[in-house]
């Protein structure tokens, strides 16, 4: 039985082309040593999946993945939540006796290195700065962050569109807060409002108007401003190896619908502004999303099924996606079965609940005739996992219990010395820390106001600087682009449509005669 496990599995964990290793395969507690396990570079594209209870080495195979990506000139963007990711800048500690032990049962030699990263950050942390004008975040993902129901949905809507011919941008949430105010307590701006747009009542700007105070107050404010981040800043390199952005959004975990709507408006910005590519030798740009479940404990079915979307479209541009999660079942149906990639780390079976998770989780493996898969899951130590990949055809790689390398970077996190020096010698952080000091609707009716007169009538002042504004915002290449004329809406516009459902594309307030005129 070993000597037909060893010839069947390295066949089948043997490809054309470069290969990502992940570590080597285990057959009743003995690792085989002439047994690598990996997933063709080819495939990384095919997205993931790393599950596994706390503690059994999630992200430390996360840390390995990008580690190994970044050797082979692949960039990667990382969702640090917990915070524990920056030590891939600095090298390992090779004199750690566990990391020796586990490398001399592997036959390697553990060789440790750091590697080139870049922190980003979309609060006050230190890094780059990662910006989006509320404008640009649009109507939709704004009212999802804002957790309005169907009727304020529409009502934000209204008041984009407002702005929009009044010219009074849109910049930062102070800007809305303001125009909000304007039509609620400006006799004036109540009168433009209901002549123009018709009557709103005044309990639902309210509501919209309390919502925004409660972002604010969970520290979104930061979030938007300019000037706004270029994806393709993402794709950089170092002495040949991949850059590792790592968000660092620890202090967003008590905001999971931010988060969610902050990947998704994130991923939507990847997709329209990379080029189509298809399948290539070599990804353009994997990203990884540490505890994952907290993206979709709290979303709705809309913003779901609009990460699904995303997920089948943004392979094509040569980006690999990579849950991270404490069981498989965190995942929607639809995207798990996506996953090209699978990275089981052990289960516990303690509640009845949980024995009925590790037979889901089992379910979503191929069958093995060399392991007990639902009792081995439960029994596999810290840095052992599960593996089924892909092979460069495209078919599952047989069930591969792998005993993993070690991350050859740091295992722990930087100091704040470490950090502030990777901060000081970023160019990117440079790049984005400035402010644009354009005049928003803040300004514009804070100014009328103090001359009494109406933004109609102060707007021509305004006008040069918002329409070269407008233009370059056009022109730029801004994190998030309004979502509604994206090509991003615009593809799953036609997905929708050819699926025949119509709810999504309604939910996201495109019309056909928009998308197609677009086209
Ligand atoms: N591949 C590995 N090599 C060496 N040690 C590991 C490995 N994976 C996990 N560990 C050890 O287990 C601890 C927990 O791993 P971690 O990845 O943080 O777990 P999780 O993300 O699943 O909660 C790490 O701090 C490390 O000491
Ligand atoms: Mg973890």
């Amino acid at each position: 039985m070993k000597e037909q496990f060893i010839k069947e599995l390295s066949t089948r964990y043997t490809f054309k082309g470069e290969k990502i290793v992940l570590g080597k395969a285990m057959l009743d507690r003995e690792v085989m040593t002439d047994v690598e396990i990996g997933v063709p570079l080819k495939m990384i594209n095919r997205h993931g999946l790393i599950a596994g209870a706390t503690g059994t080495g999630k992200t430390k195979s996360l840390q390995t993945l990008s580690e190994q990506l970044s050797l082979n000139g692949v960039p990667t963007l990382l969702m640090d939540i917990k915070g524990d990711l920056s030590g891939l800048a600095k090298p390992g500690d090779h004199s750690n006796a566990k990391i020796l032990e586990r490398y001399k049962s592997l036959e390697l030699t553990y060789n440790a290195q750091g590697f080139p990263v870049e922190l980003l950050t979309i609060s006050k942390e230190k890094g780059v700065r990662l910006r989006a004008t509320v404008k640009e975040f649009g109507p939709i993902l704004l009212s999802k962050i804002l957790g309005l129901n169907d009727t304020q949905t529409s009502i934000i809507s209204i008041i984009f569109k407002y702005c929009e011919d009044k010219n009074l941008p849109l910049i930062n949430l102070s800007d809305l807060r303001k125009v909000l105010q304007y039509v609620t307590d400006n006799e004036e701006g109540k009168k433009d409002l209901v002549t123009h747009y018709g009557s709103i009542a005044s309990s639902s700007l309210g509501a919209i108007l309390r919502s925004i105070v409660t972002l604010e107050q969970q520290g979104a404010s930061c979030f938007f401003g300019e000037p706004s981040f270029d994806p393709n800043d993402l794709l950089k390199f170092k002495d040949n190896l991949g850059v590792i952005n790592i968000i660092r959004l620890t202090d967003i975990q008590n905001n999971p619908l931010f988060f969610s709507t902050f990947m998704l408006s994130l991923l939507t910005e990847i997709y329209q502004k990379f080029p189509e590519i298809g399948d290539q030798d070599k990804p353009k740009l994997a990203i990884f999303i540490d505890e994952a479940h907290l993206i979709f404990n709290e979303a709705s079915k809309v913003l779901i099924n609009q990460i699904e979307t995303m997920v089948k479209l943004i392979r094509s541009k040569g980006v690999g996606l990579y849950f991270c999660t404490q069981v498989p079942g965190d995942v929607p149906e639809g995207i798990l079965s996506q996953l090209g990639l699978k990275i089981q780390h052990a289960l516990r079976g303690f509640t009845a609940k949980d024995k009925k998770e590790i037979d889901k989780a089992v379910e979503n493996y191929p069958s093995s005739s060399y392991y007990k898969a639902n009792e081995l899951i439960q029994q596999l130590g810290i840095g052992e996992a599960f593996i089924t990949s892909l092979d460069e055809k495209g078919i599952p790689t047989p069930l591969a219990d792998t005993f993993m390398i070690s991350p050859s970077s740091r295992m722990n996190i930087l100091t704040e010395t470490e950090i502030e020096e990777i901060v000081n010698d970023s160019y990117l952080v440079k790049k984005y820390e400035q402010n644009l000091e354009t005049k928003g609707a803040f300004e514009i009716l804070s100014e009328s106001s103090n001359n009494n007169s109406t933004p109609k009538e102060q707007s021509d002042v305004s006008t040069k600087k918002t329409t070269s504004d407008q233009k370059k915002s056009t022109k730029d290449t801004s994190l998030f682009s309004t979502i509604l004329n994206s090509a991003f809406v615009r593809d799953m516009g036609r997905t929708i449509v050819r699926e025949g459902s119509k709810a999504l594309f309604n939910a996201l307030g495109v019309n056909k005669r928009r998308s197609s005129r677009k086209r």
